[in-house]
């Protein structure tokens, strides 16, 4: 009953074996190796187009040092009430930044949209410069932090407005492989043909054991990047670890098999809660998490039975929807490894608590 986190995993045998064949042998460090190299070109070929990337350990290193290329300190970063970037990075954006400031928009929503963002122009965006914090960037992330997918249409309405008001257009792409697998759309449509200029590419969370790419579509916000990944000691030394996980990931189509396997699960995860009459959904499920609405009750037995998930916290819920007081929010988020069992164990005990009920 294993739905805690897609990083509670290990890597797939597909990313091991390949880092296991980059054992051996002599190659240059610092990410002038072969296995960096080749991750490389394997990304340009997925996405195909001429991009730059250059790989980190973690995702809050990626987005921040992504950000730090597409702003200035006095700059602006608007993003979703819920992103990663605002909520659970520390101040790691502001830090790398160099102080620029984070401006969370979308409350109740899944989700940016265009009307939201033009909302924002009008209403709220200062134009008292220098005395304002100027906009410098949008950030989104695919799939968001509630588990809805941006399609291709909702991305490039978002960049219209960014390249009209001149701001640089982030992505936080974590889960990206699960919103690949659920649109069935090509990552170059749900990235550059829809005006993202830099993306986060997340492997850690899909089938390797760490391995972040910030990849940028917009090459002249790249520049400085290989000396602020320096400065803040994320350039590791024997790049063949984050390149060989990347040319694992990449070949045959593998992480979009691992990601598909995960919402498959998670598909059927909802399927099956929807069947209990006690139990909603607090969100349509898109790619692999789940947010559900359930008695404290049944928490405490499904904890207690061994269920590995998170409690999540009520701002989640969509806007207009409150829980009564013996209900909780609950994330569950399934994985490349989630198996069968996990699904039938977890609504045996659900099925199970009912009947006695
Ligand atoms: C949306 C999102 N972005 C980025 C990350 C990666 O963060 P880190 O590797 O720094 O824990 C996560 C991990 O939870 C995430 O959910």
């Amino acid at each position: 009953m294993q739905f805690g986190s897609d990083n509670h995993t290990g890597a797939s045998s597909q990313v091991l074996e390949m880092m296991v064949s980059a054992n051996t042998g002599y190659t240059a460090g610092y990410g002038n190796d072969d296995w960096t190299m080749q991750a490389v070109v394997a990304l340009r070929k997925v996405f195909e187009c001429d991009l730059e990337a250059f790989f980190v350990p973690t995702g809050t290193a990626s987005n921040s040092l992504a950000l730090s290329c597409m702003v200035q300190p006095w700059e602006t970063i608007i993003c979703h009430e819920h992103a990663h970037i605002y909520l659970d990075e520390s101040t790691a954006p502001e830090f790398f930044t160099g102080g620029a400031r984070l401006k969370a928009i979308a409350k109740g929503v899944g989700k940016i949209s265009a009307d939201l963002l033009n909302d924002y122009y009008i209403n709220s965006a200062g134009v008292d410069f220098p005395h304002n914090s100027r906009v410098g960037a949008l950030s989104i992330t695919q799939a968001s932090e509630l588990g809805q997918v941006y399609t291709p249409e909702e991305i490039k309405s978002l960049s219209e407005i960014a390249k009209e008001h001149n701001i640089n257009f982030h992505m936080d792409g974590a889960r990206f492989a699960n919103a690949v697998a659920h649109l069935n759309c090509t990552p170059a449509e749900l990235t550059w043909k829809s005006g993202v200029d830099v993306l986060c590419l997340g492997a850690t969370k899909c089938g390797a054991l760490c391995a972040e790419a910030v990849i940028f579509f917009n090459k002249e916000l790249s520049e400085n990047f290989i000396h602020r990944r320096k400065r803040t000691g994320h350039l590791i030394s024997k790049g063949r670890i984050f390149g060989s996980q990347f040319v694992g990931w990449l070949k045959n189509d593998h992480w979009l098999d691992l990601a598909t396997h995960a919402n498959a699960h998670a598909q059927k995860l909802a399927a099956d809660l929807s069947s209990v009459e006690e139990i909603q959904l607090a969100w349509p499920v898109e790619a692999n998490e789940i947010f559900v609405i359930i008695s404290k009750k049944l928490f405490k037995v499904l904890k207690e039975a061994g269920g590995e998930f998170y409690e999540w916290y009520d701002e989640a819920l969509p806007l207009g929807r409150t829980l009564k007081e013996d209900q909780m929010l609950i994330r569950l988020v399934t994985s490349f490894a989630t198996e069968d069992q996990h699904r039938i164990d977890f609504i045996n005990v659900i099925n199970q608590f009912y009947s006695v009920q």
